[in-house]
């Protein structure tokens, strides 16, 4: 809880504000049954009439003020809470913007959601909560309490024997219920996590036509939230009749007893009056703070969920915008790589070449044999375990990343574009990019064609991770996309693969006019064929270094791959 404490200070001032009508509020509740008990002994017992006129005013005005102090408190408790709630989750998105990848990897897609939709709305609730009942609910216990002495010390009595005996009873089910709440939650989030998993995958799943097992994992989770829910449920089901019971059988021996009391003239019917509604609001100040505790329960649990997210310290590109200052050559110097989390094994073994400024290299070799792992090391995505990786003569170990990828353009192998138009998707690789440069970069990625026969052109809207285009189409806006960005380096992870071979000589035709320096990764060897720099890897070691001629002479890899594209 102690992460989320600043994000309260901020608003200190409203939530003392908040504290202090809620003070006047419940002072408020308590003058009002006193108020009664005097309109009935002396007004209405001794039929005097501007008694209880002089009383009614009265208590009207200490209602109309109670009121108006609980609709200001409201107000700035709703405000304060809500406010609360946009800052954390504002604070958690840019937060999780700056996670290395390291850290992205090690958390679920679903869990980051749940963090940032339900653990903060759960927070909000419990400020909310905690505005209302804080100083109201101990102020009601013990002033109702001191108010029923002040009314009458027999009565006063009673409430001492009555009220720790319901505060038993509160406390018991509480801790009865409690472990069976944090269960309830904990299936909750087990539930959410299969109902998410199924519905990022659902098109798989209708594909393979697996609905049944889908269902029935789904139904696992879901019988065990009813069950532990039905539990939870149950406790307070039990308990809460059996708190009232108490009260009301606590009430009706005061009725008893109090008959004869006022009989005897040692009591008055107004005072008997008071006392129920002094045990009225003694019972439901424990009812409150059963509730809240709930709340502080749950939000507890979220705020040990967004600590998570608030306490990652493996951050990357914090810290203002750079202009690029890298030049265009990459070298590798003798680099290890083990994905962090991922095992004792490297993806990247002893892994060295050098790649002049302006200049092309393909990297070429089988599926998991660690193509996408070296890229992702020149943007330092990951940093190496052993060894150097150089940009621009520059150790990425010490590289300021926001400059370092401000001098980068990467097409990643499965590239995602964004809800929105085309020009906005392309227009992300430069934020200030102007339509001619737009259209210039498309022009290039072959993409302009394509683009412009469609009625709206540029301004088509594409749909979430591009689902109205094609898979050659999308690609084809990826490149666009760095190549508006004007970089030095250009990255291109297998990002032709969906585009014909004719189209992708021109698009690399257009790419070597503008020549950065180009990582190229690729699967066919009719893309490297003419260039001068290829390296084969093989299970993450170099397995060769040089043009297409050299290579079919000494990589027993490279002439296997050429050999087996040959037809
Ligand atoms: N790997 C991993 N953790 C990741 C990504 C990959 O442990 N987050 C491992 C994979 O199991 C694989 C190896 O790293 O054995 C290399 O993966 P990658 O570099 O993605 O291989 P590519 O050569 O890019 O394979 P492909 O042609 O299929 O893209
Ligand atoms: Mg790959």
């Amino acid at each position: 809880m102690s992460h989320i404490i600043p994000y309260w200070r901020r608003y200190q001032r409203l939530i003392f504000t908040a504290f202090a009508f809620l003070f006047l509020e419940s002072f408020g509740d308590l003058l009002q049954p006193m108020i009664v008990s005097r309109i009935i002994d002396q007004g209405v017992m001794e039929g005097a009439l501007p008694v209880v006129l002089r009383l009614g005013g009265l208590m009207l005005l200490v209602t109309l003020f109670g009121a108006g102090c609980a609709v200001t408190r409201c107000i700035i408790s709703s405000r304060v809470s809500q406010q609360f709630g946009a800052d954390l989750r504002l604070d958690l998105y840019q937060r999780i913007n700056c996670f290395s990848f390291g850290a992205l990897g090690k958390r679920e897609t679903a869990a980051l959601i749940t963090r940032m939709t339900n653990d903060t709305s759960q927070l909000v609730s419990f400020t909310h909560g905690m505005m209302r009942v804080f100083v109201r609910s101990p102020m009601l216990l013990f002033g109702a309490i001191t108010m029923t002495f002040v009314l009458n010390p027999r009565l006063g009595i009673i409430l001492l024997v009555v009220v720790p005996l319901i505060a038993l009873l509160m406390y018991i089910s509480m801790k009865v219920g409690f472990p069976l709440f944090s269960k309830m939650q904990e299936a909750l989030d087990r539930n959410n996590g299969v109902l998410r998993e199924y519905l990022s995958g659902v098109r798989v799943v209708k594909a393979y036509n697996t609905f049944d097992q889908e269902v029935e994992r789904f139904d696992v989770s879901n019988t065990e939230l009813a069950a532990t829910a039905i539990k939870a449920t149950r406790v307070v089901g039990v308990f809460f009749p059996i708190i009232s019971f108490a009260a009301n059988m606590a009430l009706v021996a005061t009725l008893w007893l109090a008959r004869g009391w006022v009989a005897d003239g040692q009591m008055y019917v107004g005072q008997v009056v008071a006392f129920l509604n002094y045990m009225m609001q003694i019972t439901m100040s424990l009812r409150m703070i059963f509730n809240v505790y709930q709340m502080f329960i749950r939000a507890k649990a979220s705020a040990h969920r967004v600590g998570d997210i608030i306490n990652e310290e493996d951050l990357q590109g914090l810290g203002g915008h750079s202009s690029s200052l890298y030049g265009g050559a990459v070298s590798f110097e003798n680099v290890t790589f083990v994905y962090p989390g991922g095992g004792n094994e490297p993806v990247l073994k002893d892994v060295s070449f050098e790649l002049p400024s302006g200049e092309t290299l393909g990297i070429i070799g089988s599926t998991g044999a660690g193509k996408t792992s070296l890229v992702q090391l020149i943007p330092a995505f990951y940093l190496p375990d052993l060894g150097e990786v150089k940009v621009g003569g520059i150790s990425t170990s010490y590289a300021d990343v926001n400059a370092l990828r401000a001098s980068i353009a990467y097409v990643a192998q499965q590239n995602t574009l964004f809800y929105g138009t085309i020009a906005d998707n392309i227009r992300m690789g430069k934020p200030d990019a102007t339509m001619e440069e737009i259209e210039v970069a498309a022009k290039a990625a072959q993409a302009h064609e394509f683009i412009s026969a469609s009625p709206e052109g540029y301004e088509t809207i594409i749909g979430q991770k591009g689902v109205n285009l094609s898979g050659g189409q999308k690609q084809r806006i990826g490149i666009a996309r760095a190549l508006v960005r004007d970089a030095q380096i250009l990255i291109l992870d297998d990002c032709v693969s969906a585009v014909d071979v004719e189209t992708e000589g021109a698009i690399m035709r257009s790419i070597n006019m503008v020549s950065p320096t180009v990582v190229l990764i690729t699967q066919r060897i009719s893309s490297v064929i003419n260039l001068r720099h290829i390296l084969v890897l093989e299970a993450g070691r170099v397995a060769g270094y040089g043009n297409h001629a050299s290579l079919i002479e000494t990589c027993d890899v490279y002439k296997e791959i050429y050999n087996s594209q040959l037809i």
